[in-house]
């Protein structure tokens, strides 16, 4: 399967989804008269799938790879800067390409440097986690961390094409494939009934990438036009941040934490969304089914103190994402108090 997406800025994306389809990778690696290939990898990954990459583009163009330590923790400036010295050793110019093979880590900061190295080298995505499928490979944000918070340097670039090989994930950690779970029962309970439906009998894992993929590339699409329709995608985030920030993002990860804030919501969704309490426990039980947290040991109170520090917080007022029933979502304004109050009810 094939969707594509177009951004004013950069032109057409687009995203190729089927198993195997790593060995098809020169296809779309080979265009636009690119003559090398700069392959990023990380440590984790390069053992495992990078010999399939190189080896799809071996004798079609020139390659040169690199790995970079896997890890949150590498997710800053020092990459980038290795990346440069890879890129200048490797003798990329402005019509070569760069591929990202990994996680959203890879994809970050391997976009980052792509989007800024010669102001900007073609990047092609390889997306080699559920999150990164589904989600961080497609839209065009990268970046890196600085010492001040996450994901604070960065450019918007989007990639030509973003190559989803599900196969990759026979590899995936069951802990890392949860983390990417998360983000697929957010896109089905704020966009899509069906998909929920699904994910609550046997998945197909290709089929439910395919979903969410459309669902991603639509709302970056139609976010050009400042629908506002991207915040929909920060349902559970706000709460999920907010227990990541108390922990030192040393707690749960991304998608545990964004389990929690969902499965936490249930009497926000109510309140202010007008949302059906059946379609809440729902939410809850998809949550238990793909071993996700639906709840933290932290005071209540604390959280919604963090979430007031969120960048989400527009003067006293928070942009608040609510389910009016399963499949569909809206942007409420709510302040903190009533906020506290809907969650110590
Ligand atoms: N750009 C965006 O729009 C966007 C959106 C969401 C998240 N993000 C970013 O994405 C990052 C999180 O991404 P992630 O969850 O993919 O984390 P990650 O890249 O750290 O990958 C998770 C772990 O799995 C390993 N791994 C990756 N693929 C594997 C495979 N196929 N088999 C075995 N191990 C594998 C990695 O080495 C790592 O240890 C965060 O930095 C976050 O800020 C970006
Ligand atoms: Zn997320």
């Amino acid at each position: 399967m094939s969707i594509t997406y177009t951004t004013a800025k950069n032109g057409k994306t687009d995203i190729v989804i089927g198993k195997g389809i790593i060995a098809d990778a020169a296809r779309y690696v080979c265009t636009g008269g690119a003559v090398r290939a700069a392959v990023v990898t990380d440590s984790n990954v390069a053992p495992l799938h990078l010999d399939k990459l190189l080896g799809a583009l071996q004798g079609k163009i020139e390659l040169s790879s690199h790995v970079l330590s896997a890890g949150e923790q590498y997710k800053n400036m020092s990459a980038i800067t290795e990346l440069y010295s890879f890129f200048d050793d490797s003798g990329i110019t402005r019509t070569d390409v760069v591929i990202a093979l990994g996680g959203g880590v890879v994809g970050d900061i391997t976009g980052f440097a792509a989007a800024t190295f010669l102001r900007g080298v073609r990047l092609v995505q390889v997306p080699t986690t559920l999150l990164a499928m589904t989600d961080s490979s497609i839209g065009g944000k990268t970046g890196v961390d600085l010492p001040s918070g996450k994901n604070r340097a960065g450019a918007f670039h989007q990639p030509s094409h973003v190559l989803i090989d599900p196969e990759l994930l026979d590899t995936l950690p069951q802990k890392e494939m949860a983390c990417g779970m998360a983000e697929v029962i957010k896109y089905a309970c704020i966009k899509d009934a069906e998909l929920a439906r699904e994910l609550e009998g046997d998945i197909d894992i290709t089929r439910v990438i395919e979903k969410c993929v459309s669902i991603k590339a639509g709302v970056v699409q139609n976010d050009q036009f400042d629908s506002g329709e991207r915040k929909l995608l920060n349902y559970g985030h706000t709460l999920g941040h907010a227990i990541e920030k108390l922990q030192s993002f040393s707690g749960l990860s991304h998608g545990e934490a964004i389990s929690v804030g969902m499965c936490m919501f249930a009497d926000v969704n109510i309140a202010l969304g007008g949302c059906p309490e059946e379609d809440c426990v729902r939410n809850i039980e998809l949550c238990k089914k793909y071993n996700l947290p639906t709840s933290v040991n932290i005071n209540v109170r604390d959280i919604v103190a963090a979430t007031g520090a969120d960048k989400k917080m527009e003067g006293k007022t928070l942009k608040l994402v609510v389910l009016e029933k399963m499949g569909k979502a809206r942007v409420v304004d709510c302040t903190l108090k009533e906020l506290e109050e809907l969650l110590c009810k």
